[in-house]
């Protein structure tokens, strides 16, 4: 309703505030005035009911588990089966790519996909037990060495030109990150095969032996990266639009949202889970303890891999990665893999008790993406760089929202509860 308002009472005055309706009924209750106008805050420590912008790119019903990208159930991302970067694409501009336009971009993407050569020679020199999120982060916001010219983005060709850089760059890059970490020859990427072939083919191959990617495992990698590809407001996504609100760059942006994400509450869940799998699997805990720390609340342990902030259902990512997780260890004859009986064993024990059921905690989309990459021959400490090489389209969307916005930086408040007024004490006399 165009004119409804929403009314606080405190301290002897009704303040009235506009009410914003979304497209499909959200309902906000627009505060922006009440401290420039009466110095009054509202307290919301983790922005769980607040609304940090107006968006388009992605739509969630946490209570009936929906997801949509631009107005699509991912649902049919899986029966129609696109390409990532046709959803990238879909992300980026708000339409699906024709035809010409779908292969225009897929080859801005593999016109970009070598690395500048100092930054190849840069992997020479790290660490080969330096965490992968660090490297990614850093390689990230490194292109904008070399990318001066998008420091400043005013129109859409440069833009989508930048998008597929990154989106290009990044595949490369994570690749690298992996040949380095296991000490293995980088190899240059291959034009001639798409976006997930060309970054196995990266992943596996050998200078005397070409890895020959199977399709159902292209499939899946394709499906892995479109469901990560977006999940508006979350951590990193808001990360990259409270750095974005200050004017800055597209690469260090996404850079930023690459640390958000690494934390084991965000992406970095997916390790999580796969370390709790191995644990129980090598005798060390079993599903039942499993359960029981999660429980225990003098215990900072999570069954990781479980719980959103927004869905109270089952996440319909973890949906699609379960089954897809079934079809791939069949294909592989591998239906009693260890740690696929684990995860349906803890499933089934979290399912069934009040704990998880009361508080609607169900498996979310790292539970199972952990698995389908292992069974990819990938291993556990790239799984949350794979999650940032699908988000990142999804980020770079939400920058150009924020960007496009012309908005005011993203600059919230706080109740202080330190010292009143005090003296400083010289230090003869301290
Ligand atoms: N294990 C045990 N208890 C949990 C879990 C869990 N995985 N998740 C939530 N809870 C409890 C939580 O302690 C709280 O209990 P109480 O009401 O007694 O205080 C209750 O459930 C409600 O939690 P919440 O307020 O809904 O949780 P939140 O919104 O603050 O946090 C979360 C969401 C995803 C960080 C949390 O569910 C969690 O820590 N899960 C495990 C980590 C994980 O899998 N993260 C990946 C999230 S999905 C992909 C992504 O966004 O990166």
């Amino acid at each position: 309703m165009a004119d409804e308002k929403a009314v606080l009472s405190i301290r002897g005055k009704n303040i009235e505030f506009p009410v914003h309706e979304g497209t499909e009924g959200d309902v906000a209750i627009d505060i922006s005035k009440l401290y420039p106008d009466h110095r009054l805050m509202t307290f919301d420590p983790s922005l769980a009911s607040t609304a940090i912008c107006k968006s388009t790119v992605t739509y969630i019903d946490g209570e009936k588990g929906i997801l949509r990208y631009r107005g699509i159930p991912i649902e049919q991302f899986v029966t129609d089966k696109p390409s990532f970067i046709e959803v990238a694409y879909l992300l980026l501009t708000g339409a699906l790519p024709t035809l010409d336009e779908r292969e225009y971009f897929r080859r801005q993407l593999t016109e970009n996909e070598l690395l500048p050569e100092p930054m190849r020679l840069y992997f020479n020199n790290v660490p080969t037990t330096a965490p992968p999120m660090a490297l990614l982060s850093a390689a990230v916001n490194n292109l904008a060495c070399f990318h001066p010219e998008f420091l400043e983005l005013d129109n859409d060709d440069d833009f989508m030109e930048i998008s597929a850089r990154l989106i290009s760059k990044i595949r490369t890059i994570a690749a690298y990150i992996y040949r380095r970490t296991h000490c293995l020859p980088f190899m240059y990427p291959n034009p001639n095969l798409r976006y997930a072939a060309n970054f196995l083919h990266m992943m596996f191959s050998l200078p005397y032996s070409h890895y020959e990617v199977a399709p159902e495992i292209e499939d899946a990698l394709n499906l892995v990266l479109i469901l990560h590809a977006d999940h508006e407001q979350n951590c990193s996504a808001a990360t990259v639009r409270v750095v974005a609100s200050s004017r800055a760059n597209l690469f260090a942006s996404c850079a930023a949202g690459i640390c958000a994400l690494w934390g084991s509450l965000h992406g970095g869940a997916n390790v999580e889970v796969m370390r709790m799998l191995a644990q129980i699997h090598e005798g060390g805990l079993s599903p039942e303890e499993c359960i029981r720390m999660a429980k225990d609340k003098t215990n900072p342990f999570r069954l990781y891999g479980f719980g959103h902030r927004i869905y109270k259902n089952y996440d319909p990512r973890a949906k699609i990665l379960h089954a897809a997780c079934e079809r791939v260890f069949a294909i592989l004859k591998n239906q009693n893999d260890p740690l696929l009986n684990i995860a349906r064993k803890l499933e089934e024990l979290a399912l069934s008790d009040s704990y998880f059921v009361e508080r609607k905690l169900y498996p979310n989309v790292d539970f199972y993406s952990g698995l389908l990459l292992r069974a990819m021959g990938i291993p556990t400490n790239m799984f949350t760089v794979m999650f940032a090489m699908g988000r990142l389209p999804g980020w770079i969307a939400q920058w150009k929202e924020q960007h496009d916005s012309g908005g005011r930086i993203i600059r919230p408040r706080q109740v202080y509860e330190g010292n009143t007024l005090s003296d400083y004490v010289p230090m003869g006399q301290r």
